[in-house]
């Protein structure tokens, strides 16, 4: 039988926790033939004890084929110990009114723990998403805390802003969504990011800016970046389902590979398009398979998208300062 991939989720009790490990578990992260065994952190609660014994209650009454395996761990060195996947949830959400960035001084030192539980006892060929807010930063936290693992070994997930700006464009065109391609983002999860509809193509065919109307066009940026906003207005909690729906597709993509469609991840700047070595930035990807991803080069830049580069890189410089005390 196939040895099963073992990985590591925090935040089990948690809205997006509560759709992730259910769709793991039922196939939808490495498919129908690959068995895996899940491992799993939250805080350390009596209420938050009770609520992971009753989460994993009902995976077992699932009676999933592929979980050969789980656990409740009550550490992060345990949670970590030789994880090939992780998914790094657990974390405080933003409320209406806050920004994401608000969540730093909440969130920050999580991930400098668990970046250096990481560097200790995982796999030296894991593969790490960062979910919980503002997870560009948050990301950058874990993979500096962690030196004796390859950078490219992190990543943050912006795979929901893509999602977000495919699905605005299927509903504008009335083309299914499995159409659209060639849509990513730049940058920030945050307001300042940048979803560019340069290259778009739908059914194969290049789509051009005169498809679009005007009004629609200039309001199709400020609507993705803050769609997360309007679903905490709308919903009254944060996306959770969908988030949990784009962390599969971004894990997917990156291990099993994206059959050659560019796919958005938030990765370590190779220096690429002006953008300083390291931060944690969101990129057009190629994804190969064998958990290895190509930021794509040299893509045509006009004086605006450059503009819009400067300004999202410059929020996540003014991240990272911010958080300087748990850097190494
Ligand atoms: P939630 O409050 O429902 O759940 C968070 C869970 O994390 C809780 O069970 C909490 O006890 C647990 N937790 C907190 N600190 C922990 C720690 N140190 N170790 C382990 N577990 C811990 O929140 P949610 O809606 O599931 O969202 C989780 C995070 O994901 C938030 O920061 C949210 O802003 C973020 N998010 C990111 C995206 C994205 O696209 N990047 C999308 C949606 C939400
Ligand atoms: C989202 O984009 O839905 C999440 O980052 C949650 C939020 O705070 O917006």
């Amino acid at each position: 039988m196939t040895r099963p991939i073992r990985i590591a989720v925090t935040g089990p009790c948690g809205q997006i926790g509560y759709s992730l490990l259910f769709r793991i578990a039922a196939g939808d992260l490495f498919g129908p033939n690959q068995p895996v065994e899940l491992r799993m952190l939250d805080r350390n609660s009596a209420e938050q004890n009770s609520k992971l014994k009753g989460v994993m209650m009902e995976l077992s009454d699932c009676a999933f084929p592929l979980l050969a395996e789980m656990t409740a761990c009550p550490d992060e060195k345990t949670l970590f110990q030789d994880a090939e996947c992780v998914f790094l949830v657990g974390a405080r959400p933003r409320g209406p009114g806050m920004d994401r960035a608000d969540l730093l001084t909440a969130n920050g030192e999580i991930f400098q723990k668990q970046g250096r539980a990481l560097d200790e006892v995982a796999s030296r060929d894991v593969r790490v998403c960062v979910v919980g807010n503002p997870c560009n930063t948050n990301a950058y936290i874990a993979m500096k805390n962690a030196p004796s693992l390859a950078p490219h070994s992190f990543s943050a997930l912006m795979r929901l802003d893509q999602n977000r700006a495919m699905a605005r464009v299927a509903e504008k065109l009335n083309v299914p969504v499995k159409t659209v391609e060639q849509v990513f983002v730049w940058g920030n999860h945050s307001n300042t990011m940048y979803p560019d509809l340069r290259f778009l193509r739908t059914g194969g065919r290049r789509v051009e800016e005169s498809a679009f109307d005007q009004e629609w066009l200039e309001q199709f940026v400020p609507n993705v970046a803050t769609r997360g906003g309007q679903i905490i207005k709308a919903r009254g909690a944060s996306s959770a389902a969908s988030a949990a729906s784009a962390a599969i597709d971004h894990m997917r993509d990156w291990i099993l590979g994206a059959e050659g469609k560019i796919t958005t991840m938030a990765v370590p700047s190779d220096g690429s398009y002006g953008i300083p070595e390291g931060l944690m930035f969101g990129f057009p990807c190629m994804c190969p398979g064998e958990g290895q991803y190509q930021i794509i080069k040299d893509l045509p830049m006009t004086p605006e998208v450059k503009q819009r580069l400067v300004v999202t890189r410059d929020e996540l410089l003014a991240e990272v300062e911010a958080v300087k005390h748990l850097l190494p």
